[in-house]
């Protein structure tokens, strides 16, 4: 008698090998097995939709049912709405960037504008330059082309610039296959830190004379709860490719995000877009329309600003009151997220099934970095989306999870079972 073979994914000789590679990470798997209703997450990056005021809302939504259902229903240009794209050039202008609607392309989300930069621009071992940690999803787009994927650190002042200065020189002055630099300015994900003034300048100046695309992702900007606002890489140089979102001033449900790029760019990736989804949900953007020009979206933007101050200011001041002093963490002035620095010999990933336990998520470090090693010792934590008074609980559920996990180190440090690496 023959043993029955189970064949789990009858397509998996037919898989592309691009495809192939691509993992689900194990934290996400942790995180869809966590139902449990008493658990506090600091792990997502969710806006708290339910302080949009729900007349606007129905407002737009009426709009686009009633006075432009002829049009809201129907297929539209690939660009997007040219209506919408007037509507999203006058709030850019508002931060500096004076674009116009032929300069700008809607996608849906900030998402898809990085998977069709991707399919637009890199071949198969082209060099993108991120920083390092970076946004978890944008690795995800990228890779998919399987590019060479270099983190650069960064600091306080975000991206730094003299050691991405010296990864520019080992790529070499001409090199072809370098392509693009992939950078969240402003309350960087993960980091939650800026980049400073002189340090965006330099990027601008390095871009230049190594002739790379600068891809400037900016879906937090907007999101400042102390400090001046900074002038985006677009507004000082036309060449720079902007990355817009009303995922986190809107409503991330509906998917409208831009590019903001020189027309003979957008010309190509709008023939890539074509492929993908011919146009964007004219839905979509005639409530997006109409939310940006007759509602006042100002007043509720102030909403969010406040609001997520105040869960911002909680998480700083709970950090400091329960976390061991062997912890760091930044301080982003604005935005969603904060990054947690622990001893080089804890790794994070092993802590949250614990975590778990204890009702508290956050993200391990090590899923920000392109190795999946680089980062263990750190986490992400969400501000945005808990109350403050959640927020409290969960910094303390969570000190408590590492601080136990310090103590076992410690014990196994002091028994010489484990050697400290150098910090
Ligand atoms: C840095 C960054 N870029 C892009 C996105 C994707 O945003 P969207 O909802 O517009 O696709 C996110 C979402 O969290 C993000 O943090």
């Amino acid at each position: 008698m023959t043993t029955a073979h189970m064949k789990f994914d009858q397509t998996s000789d037919k898989i592309a090998d691009r495809v192939r590679n691509l993992r689900s990470s194990a934290v996400r798997d942790l995180f869809a097995a966590a139902v449990r209703p008493d658990i506090i997450s600091l792990s997502g990056g969710m806006p708290d939709v339910s302080l949009l005021p729900q007349r606007a809302i129905q407002k737009a939504v009426h709009a686009a049912i009633t006075d432009e259902r002829a049009v809201a229903l129907q297929y539209g240009s690939t660009n997007g709405r040219l209506e919408t794209r007037q509507a999203l050039c006058d709030i850019m202008r508002d931060i500096g960037v004076r674009v116009k609607p032929e300069e700008m392309l809607l996608t849906s989300g900030a998402q898809q504008a990085l998977n069709l930069l991707g399919e637009t621009f890199l071949d198969k071992g082209d060099i993108v330059l991120v920083e390092g940690p970076t946004y978890l999803t944008a690795l995800s787009a990228f890779n998919a082309y399987e590019p060479e994927i270099h983190s650069v650190p960064f600091d306080d002042e975000g991206m730094r610039m003299d050691l991405l200065e010296e990864e520019l020189k080992r790529i070499g002055k001409g090199n072809k296959r370098l392509k693009m630099l992939y950078t969240i300015p402003n309350f960087q994900n993960p980091g939650g830190v800026t980049m400073t003034g002189e340090r965006r300048k330099r990027l601008i100046e390095l871009s230049h004379e190594y002739d790379f695309m600068i891809i400037e992702d900016d879906p937090y900007g907007r999101l400042r709860y102390e400090g001046g606002h900074m002038v985006p890489l677009k507004a000082q140089d036309d060449r720079v490719i902007y990355l817009g979102t009303i995922s986190k001033i809107f409503a991330p449900g509906l998917r409208i995000g831009w590019i903001c790029a020189p027309v003979d760019v957008l010309a190509r990736i709008s023939l890539v877009k074509q492929g993908a989804d011919l146009c964007g949900s004219t839905f979509d953007q005639v409530v997006v329309e109409h939310y940006f020009t007759d509602t006042p979206w100002q007043r509720t933007l102030q909403k969010f600003i406040k609001t997520y101050g105040e869960r911002r200011d909680a998480m700083l001041a709970a950090l400091e009151e329960y976390f061991p002093p062997e912890a760091s963490w930044t301080h982003p002035e604005g935005g969603f997220f904060l990054w947690v620095t622990l001893p080089k010999y804890v790794d994070t990933g092993s802590m949250l099934a614990d975590a778990l336990e204890a009702g508290v998520t956050f993200c391990p470090g090590d899923s920000f970095y392109v190795d999946g090693v680089t980062g263990r010792n750190c986490m992400r934590l969400n501000f945005s989306y808990e109350t403050p008074e959640n927020i409290t609980e969960a910094i303390r559920r969570l000190a408590k999870v590492i601080e136990e996990r310090l103590e076992l180190y410690r014990a196994f440090i002091d028994a010489g079972a484990i050697k400290v690496p150098e910090e």
